[in-house]
């Protein structure tokens, strides 16, 4: 998988903001969020890990946290969203008040193969709030594109066990849906804990 190379290319659009990530608690917190009104996001409707129609609207005045992978993503993915989820269990104990209005979402970008059952193990690994979000191919490809999300099929064509060529990108959105800022998914779960506690309140 080449997913540093594709979260780099994904990210052109708005590399500009990332130098902002990277503030520390100390700085002068920024008067805007680093994502601010960038094109991002979107409306949605797409199938949880229980079956469930799960709209964005359903998030209204909710916080997401919102990353895009695959469950038979043999690396990248589940580190990612073991660090996310670590960073955020740091956040409920540190501010369990601020921690409930956040929503985790984790969306595949392999429908094909994440059926809700599928996701529903996935994500039993990571956290109790964990929503998994599948759905058709269209409806998969819509929401990607929302989000500025690349993903590809990789491997052989008509393979069986493909892998699956995608960014490496986690998005905080605010409860009204409009961006805020990247989350380092890559970086430490106290990394991603100040992220969260720099915009959640
Ligand atoms: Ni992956």
């Amino acid at each position: 998988m080449n997913e540093i190379a594709r979260f780099a290319i994904s990210l052109l659009p708005v590399a500009a903001f990332l130098s902002l990530t990277g503030c520390n608690r100390q700085a002068a917190a920024p008067a805007e969020p680093p994502l601010a009104g960038a094109t991002l996001g979107g409306p949605f409707a797409l199938t949880d890990q229980d079956g469930k129609t799960v709209k964005d609207s359903d998030f209204a005045g909710k916080y997401r946290l919102i990353y895009f992978g695959y469950t038979f993503c043999p690396d990248v993915c589940p580190v990612s969203m073991q660090r996310l989820m670590q960073g955020y269990r740091l956040f409920e104990k540190a501010n369990p008040e601020a921690a409930a209005k956040l929503q985790p979402l984790f969306v595949t970008v392999d429908p094909e193969r994440d059926t809700p059952a599928a996701l529903k193990q996935f994500v039993g690994n990571f956290h109790p709030k964990l929503i998994g979000l599948t759905g058709t191919p269209e409806q998969i490809a819509a929401v990607a594109k929302g989000y500025a999300v690349y993903y590809r099929k990789a491997g052989e064509p008509g393979a069986k066990d493909y892998l699956m060529d995608h960014s490496d990108v986690t998005y905080l959105m605010g409860p009204d849906g409009a961006p805020i800022a990247l989350v380092p998914q890559d970086g430490t779960p106290q990394a991603i804990e100040t992220v969260l506690a720099q915009w959640v309140k």
